[in-house]
C-alpha cells in the first residue's frame, strides 16, 4: 500500500472532515473522506461519523481502516467522548462500535435500528443515552462550507 499523507480540517463547533491523500507528489484528488459533526445524543455531546467512503478504486487496501483510526486518534485528542453513526455494523464493529447503547436513541425520520451504533472515547459516555439525535454545530463559515462542498469528490454514504 502507498504512503498516505493525512489532513485534517476541523472548525472549532461545527464540524471535522478529514482526507486521505495519496502522496503529494501525485497530483491526485481525495481518494477517501470521513467527517465528523457535532450532535446531542439526547442530551450528550457526541460525534456523528458520517460519510466515510473510499473511492472504489482503492478499496480493500486499508484505507477505510486508516481514516477511520485517524478520525477516531483526533476526536479522542480534541477531548470528544462518543461517536455515532448510521452504517453497517459488520463494517464498523472492528472499530469497536455497536449497537449495545443506542438503542434508546433516534434519528429524525425514519432509518434502521441495527445500523444505528456508538462507539465511547470515554468509558460510560453514552450510558443512559435516551432521545434524539440532533446536529448541535455552528455553520461553517462560508468559504469554508464551499471549500468543503467542493471537496466532495466522492459518493457519499450513509
Ligand atoms: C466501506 C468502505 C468505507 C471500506 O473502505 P476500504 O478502504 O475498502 O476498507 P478497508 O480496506 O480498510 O477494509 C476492508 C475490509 O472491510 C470489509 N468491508 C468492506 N465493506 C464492508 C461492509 N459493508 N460490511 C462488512 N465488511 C465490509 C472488507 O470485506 C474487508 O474485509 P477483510 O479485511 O476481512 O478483507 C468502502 O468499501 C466504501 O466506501 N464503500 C462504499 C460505501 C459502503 O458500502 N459503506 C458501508 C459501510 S456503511
Amino acid at each position: 500500500m502507498p504512503a498516505l499523507a493525512t489532513t485534517a480540517i476541523c472548525a472549532p463547533a461545527s464540524a471535522c472532515a478529514t482526507d486521505v491523500r495519496p502522496p503529494k507528489a501525485l497530483p491526485c484528488r481525495p481518494c477517501a473522506r470521513a467527517g465528523l459533526w457535532h450532535v446531542s445524543a439526547g442530551g450528550i455531546p457526541a460525534l456523528m461519523l458520517g460519510p466515510l467512503a473510499v473511492e472504489a478504486s482503492s478499496r480493500q487496501l486499508g484505507v477505510g481502516a486508516a481514516l477511520m483510526d485517524h478520525a477516531l486518534a483526533a476526536a479522542k485528542a480534541r477531548g470528544h467522548r462518543a461517536v455515532i453513526l448510521l452504517g453497517d455494523a459488520p463494517y464498523y464493529a472492528r472499530f469497536g462500535f455497536s449497537a449495545a447503547k443506542t438503542g434508546e436513541l433516534v434519528l429524525p425520520g425514519a432509518f434502521e435500528r441495527d445500523r444505528l451504533l456508538g462507539l465511547e472515547l470515554c468509558e460510560g459516555a453514552l450510558s443512559g443515552a435516551w432521545g434524539m439525535i440532533a446536529p448541535t454545530g455552528a455553520p461553517l463559515p462560508r468559504t469554508k462550507a464551499a471549500r468543503v462542498r467542493k471537496a466532495q469528490l466522492v459518493p457519499r454514504v450513509a
